[in-house]
This record gives structure tokens, sequence and C-alpha cells, in this order.
């Protein structure tokens, strides 16, 4: 799978819920977790394959692949902490952005089963910043505008390096 990026509008639209979970899904969610580990990246959301579905994978370092499919994050916490954020659709660029610490999330997984999860810390991060993926959103979104624009501007004059 290709991963797409920064200007691409695929990024910009809201992802559409998935109809069945299938064989289709589960053989889909295995590569989208390959394209994730060859991008050495930890989360990796439909939209960044170009495909406006509500799927993302999350894999953080020792552990293993989590897939959620259709999720809703049902509660966060009051409590926020800031963190250095990047993603493969804006490669090589970081900035610390501020989200809840804990997140809870209701979602099926790749054989169709529902389960609820209460994450927090990086995992807790990661799942919103894929999850945000599916309503469009970026990380950078998450910036004030002055630091938005920076990295946009330093993004673009890399590309175009
Ligand atoms: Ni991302």
């Amino acid at each position: 799978m290709e991963i797409v990026t920064l200007g691409n509008d695929v990024l910009r639209q809201k992802a559409l819920p998935l109809q069945d979970i299938d064989d289709t899904v589960k053989a889909l969610a295995q590569e989208m977790i390959e394209t994730m580990h060859r991008g050495r990246g930890i989360g990796l959301a439909g939209p960044q394959v170009g495909l406006l579905q509500r799927i993302f994978v999350v894999q953080l370092d020792g552990e293993s692949p989590r897939v959620f499919i259709n999720p809703t994050i049902i509660g966060t916490s009051p409590e926020t902490s800031q963190y250095e954020e990047g993603c493969l659709s804006i490669p090589g660029m970081y900035a610390d952005v501020t989200r809840p610490e804990k997140v809870t999330i209701q979602a099926w997984n790749e054989r169709g089963r529902p389960f609820t999860l209460d994450a927090e810390g990086l995992l807790a991060r990661v799942i919103q910043h894929e999850y945000d993926h599916l309503e469009g959103i970026l990380f950078i979104d998450r910036l004030s505008a002055p630091k938005r624009n920076r990295l946009v501007a330093l993004y673009d004059k890399k590309m175009r390096a």
C-alpha cells in the first residue's frame, strides 16, 4: 500500500463506516499493519492509504498490533498531556500536541468482535491521533496557527528540495 501525504484531499475527508467485517477486512487490516511496519510508524489509518473507511491499526514497541474498526471514543479524561507527534503522511515533521491523557474507545477488531478499551499514555495518544484521521483531522490542526503555518512552510520547502 502507498501512504498518501499532506496535500492529498483524501486526508481531509470523513471516512465511512465499514458495512461488514469479513475476510476482506481482515486482509486489509493485515496489509495496513505491514504498511505501518514498513513506514516505521506506530499507527496508520484508512485515509492514509487512500481508503475512506473507518479503520486504523496501532502497534506500540514490544506489543501486538491492534485493529480498530468503526471506532467511537466514548470518554476522555479532563487531564491532558503534551507529547511530540509525527505522522507517516507528513514525513519528517514533528511537534508537541496537547491531548487528553486517557481515552475510552469502543470498536470492533478484525475478527468482528466488539471491544472496549481504556487507554492512557502513548496508547491513548496514538488512538486519538488515528481517530482524528478518520475525521479528516491531522495533528498539525491541533497546533496554534503560527506553529502550524511554520511547520507546513518547512514541510513544503523540504518537499520542493
Ligand atoms: Ni498520522
